[in-house]
């Protein structure tokens, strides 16, 4: 399903960008993971560019294999001439042909409630996918975008963390699956450039939300945003100091866009992210004002040493927390 945001987005990112997606005209390009969050959002940006190059569109072919993805999400688009959209496993070999321009390599499991129930998919739309689109990209690709995460830095034992650092990861904890198996993929795509010079992008999205991002994703922006337009509460389960990086989708977008164009990123990875970051209590406190003042409080285990709640517009008192809905999801 698309909405008019979504469209408006998707034309504001095709002009913003301008002249640097010519290339794109005429071009075969393949998105796999089409039907998730992102990989629909690409196929709105490319639709929008085909709306302004009509005499010589992109030519694209949509690949996903609906575990997650739901078909809805991208049904505005059937029926167009330069899409060809597939049911299919990125972690089958000979998936896709070569002779593709360029690969937007999306297919994986985002959520964590959906990846910890599905861990050996996960690993292999990461690893083995992973894997099969690069040999794709070998015959001939000019540009290749893979989605990494920044669950590659695990829990960094250095807070702020440079970009250098190379992570603390458990190989064997519940998280594993996704965690090792994403900085599998990039290794895999550093691999390729080195050998190969395979010109993939190694893109880590921090936290992108917006939308089109399904309100049972699990990850933490959707959680909130099904709880405030419930009617609340808004519930954290930590103290909500821990700040994020919250990434609207078409900036993320727009910023992939730019360097799926451009041979100098070929070989590198980029965290693709907000520079500016937020607490998660403040994060759930514009949502509850925004929504119309759902009562929002946190919850940890141990309890926090203080009573955090925070009133809107209403000017509720500050209550202890008692926490008896269970998590959707951890914040983050
Ligand atoms: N959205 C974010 O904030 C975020 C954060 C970190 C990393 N990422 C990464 O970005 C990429 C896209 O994220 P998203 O939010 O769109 O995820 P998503 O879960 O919404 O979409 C992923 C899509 O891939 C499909 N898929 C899964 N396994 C597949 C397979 N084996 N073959 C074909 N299709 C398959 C799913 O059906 C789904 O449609 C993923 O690699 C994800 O790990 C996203």
């Amino acid at each position: 399903m698309i909405t008019r945001i979504i469209r408006e987005d998707a034309r504001f990112v095709v002009d913003r960008l301008g002249r640097m997606l010519e290339p794109l005209a005429g071009s075969r390009v393949l998105v796999t993971g089409a039907a998730g969050f992102l990989g629909a959002f690409f196929l709105d940006v490319l639709d929008a560019f085909n709306e302004r190059h009509p005499s010589s569109p992109a030519r694209v072919t949509g690949l996903d294999n609906f575990l997650v993805g739901p078909p809805e999400r991208i049904s505005h688009l059937l029926g167009r001439p330069w899409l060809s959209l597939r049911t299919a496993d990125v972690s089958r070999p000979d998936e896709v042909d070569g002779g593709t321009d360029y690969i937007i390599h999306a297919a994986s499991i985002g959520s964590p409630s959906i990846y910890r129930a599905n861990p050996l998919q996960v690993i292999a739309a990461n690893v083995q996918g992973t894997w099969n689109m690069l040999e794709a990209a070998r015959k001939g690709a000019k540009g290749m975008l893979s989605f990494s995460s920044s669950e590659v830095y695990g829990d960094p034992a250095v807070v702020p963390t440079p970009e250098d650092y190379n992570g603390n990861v458990s190989f064997t904890g519940p998280r594993a699956c996704y965690d090792e198996s994403k900085r599998l993929g990039e290794t895999l795509c550093a691999t390729y450039f080195r050998l190969h010079r395979v010109p993939v992008k190694v893109i880590r999205p921090f936290n992108v939300y917006g939308p089109g991002q399904r309100l049972d994703d699990g990850r933490i922006i959707p959680d909130l945003l099904r709880a405030a337009l419930s009617g609340g509460p808004l519930v954290l389960f930590s103290d909500g100091a821990a700040t994020r990086s919250f990434c609207y989708v078409s900036d993320f977008v727009e910023a992939c866009m730019m360097l799926l164009m451009m041979p100098e990123a070929d070989g590198e990875a980029f965290n693709v992210g907000n520079a500016e970051e937020l607490s998660i209590a403040s994060a759930a406190r514009t949502m509850a004002e925004v929504a119309g003042d759902p009562p929002c409080r946190c919850c940890s285990n141990p309890p926090p040493r203080r009573p955090i709640w925070w009133t809107t517009r209403s000017g509720a008192a500050p209550i202890w927390p008692s926490c008896t809905a269970s998590p959707a999801s951890a914040p983050g």
